[in-house]
């Protein structure tokens, strides 16, 4: 009897510590839509209300199908786990080599883009998607080197080279790559054949509510905004 016992606290143990990551519950069409869809490859959600502002511009390419949910709904997104590119990492510039070292294959058409640092595809185990295995979190040093290699530790992490997770090459596998394997391919050159048809409004599917357990809507309060995102929402209206 013991013994199921601790066999079952194991296989739960285990088991969480393997727990699925909440793109899952997208069960694909969250992001891709096989016949509706609004940008190229097939994705289903688009931002085209945001302004980057390190660019002036409204989102490009893959940031702004991240952005089409991971920002509040007055701004173009779902409202899931909300970012904002005021607060945010620079994304959607050409890299100053003198900031920052960007491997060329982690750029799309020579920018930076959400894809850039995260592969959002469900198979990757990786904590918050990134393209690094940072032990969950507890070494993220190990990322920041991909770009910035000048300001770190390496000696204190003990780790000479980053190894970067891709979905993207069906041929090799999913899997980890070194930076000059060639079976690393971050971007694949299917054409984008689909032409964005305009600005329409984001139709949430039921599939995104099937993310067990988690509240991923979030009610925004203008009150508790942050000033520069309050004065944005105030000239919408
Ligand atoms: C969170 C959003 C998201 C989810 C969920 C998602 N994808 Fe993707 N998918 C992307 C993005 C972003 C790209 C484009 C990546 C790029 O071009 O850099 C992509 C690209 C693709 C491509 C094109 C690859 C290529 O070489 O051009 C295929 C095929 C694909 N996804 C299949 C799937 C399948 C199957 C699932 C479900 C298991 C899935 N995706 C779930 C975001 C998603
Ligand atoms: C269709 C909606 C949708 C799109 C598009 C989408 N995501 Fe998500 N994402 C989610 C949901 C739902 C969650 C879970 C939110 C929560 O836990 O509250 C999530 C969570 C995340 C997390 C946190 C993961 C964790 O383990 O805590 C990251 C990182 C993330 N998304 C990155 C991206 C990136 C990068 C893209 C674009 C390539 C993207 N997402 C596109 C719906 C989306
Ligand atoms: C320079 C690398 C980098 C870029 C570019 C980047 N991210 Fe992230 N992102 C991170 C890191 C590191 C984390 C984990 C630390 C954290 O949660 O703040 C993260 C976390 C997240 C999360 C989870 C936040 C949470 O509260 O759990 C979401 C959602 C997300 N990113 C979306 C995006 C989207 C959308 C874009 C593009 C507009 C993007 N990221 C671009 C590095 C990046
Ligand atoms: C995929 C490459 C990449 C990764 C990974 C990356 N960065 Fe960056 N980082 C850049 C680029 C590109 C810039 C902008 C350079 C420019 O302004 O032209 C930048 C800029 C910065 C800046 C300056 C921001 C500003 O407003 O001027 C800081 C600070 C920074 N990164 C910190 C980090 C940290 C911390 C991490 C790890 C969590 C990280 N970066 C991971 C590419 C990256």
């Amino acid at each position: 009897m013991r013994k199921v016992i601790f066999f079952l606290i194991f296989t739960f143990l285990s088991g969480s510590a393997l727990a699925a990551g909440p793109h899952e519950g997208l069960d694909c069409l969250g992001c891709h839509d096989p016949h509706y869809a609004k940008a190229q490859k097939i994705f289903k959600v688009k931002n085209d209300k945001y302004i980057n502002p390190r660019t002036g511009k409204k989102p490009q390419d893959i940031n702004a199908l991240c952005l089409g949910c991971h920002n509040l709904t007055e701004f173009g997104g779902a409202g899931i786990k909300p970012i904002y590119l005021h607060m945010t990492h620079p994304v959607g510039i050409k890299p100053n080599p003198k900031i920052a070292k960007v491997p060329e294959k982690l750029l799309r058409k020579g920018i930076l883009q959400c894809v850039s640092c995260h592969d959002p595809h469900p198979s990757n185990p990786n904590w918050k998607y990134l393209r690094v295995d940072t032990k969950g979190g507890s070494q993220v040093g190990v990322f920041c080197m991909t770009c910035h290699p000048a300001k770190v530790d390496t000696k204190f992490y003990g780790v000479q080279t980053v190894k970067i997770f891709t979905s993207m090459n069906e041929e090799a596998g999913k899997g980890e790559f070194a930076l000059d394997d060639p079976n690393l391919v971050i971007f694949n050159i299917t054409p984008e054949y689909i032409k964005p048809l305009g600005d329409f409004p984001n139709s949430i599917a039921p599939a995104y509510t099937t993310v067990p357990n988690l509240p991923w809507i979030y009610s925004p309060n203008p009150q508790n905004l942050p000033p520069e995102l309050k004065k944005l929402l105030n000239q919408k209206k």
